[in-house]
């Protein structure tokens, strides 16, 4: 896959607060996105358990809590903290020139 030609822009840099969840249509995805101490962070938006809004999730120590029932994900690889699992994806993002954009693999 030739990775510079799949980003997806979709905000600009000012948009995505501190701290504040955001949520994004990618194409057929739902993609949560955060900035935290100045880095983006992009991951499923759809919970593994049962679909909550991890967009409106609190993030902590570098993990989301999903509003629902409170499971948490690590944001930098989707690892849910107490199985180790990695139950949610994660997508590659970055700021270029204050424009943010993403890959999500399977977008058609
Ligand atoms: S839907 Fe996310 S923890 Fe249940």
């Amino acid at each position: 896959m030739n990775a510079a030609e799949n980003w997806t822009t979709i905000a600009k840099s000012e948009e995505i607060e501190e701290g504040i969840g955001r949520e994004f249509l990618v194409g057929t995805r739902i993609v949560a996105v955060f900035r935290v101490d100045g880095q983006l962070f992009a991951i499923d938006g759809i919970c593994p358990h049962q679909g909550g809004p991890l967009a409106d999730g609190a993030v902590r120590d570098g993990c989301v809590t999903c509003p629902w029932h409170g499971w948490q994900f690590e944001l930098t690889s989707g690892r849910h903290t107490i199985s180790g699992r990695s139950l949610a994806e994660t997508f590659p993002i970055r700021n270029r020139d204050g424009i943010v954009e993403l890959i999500v693999a399977d977008e058609v």
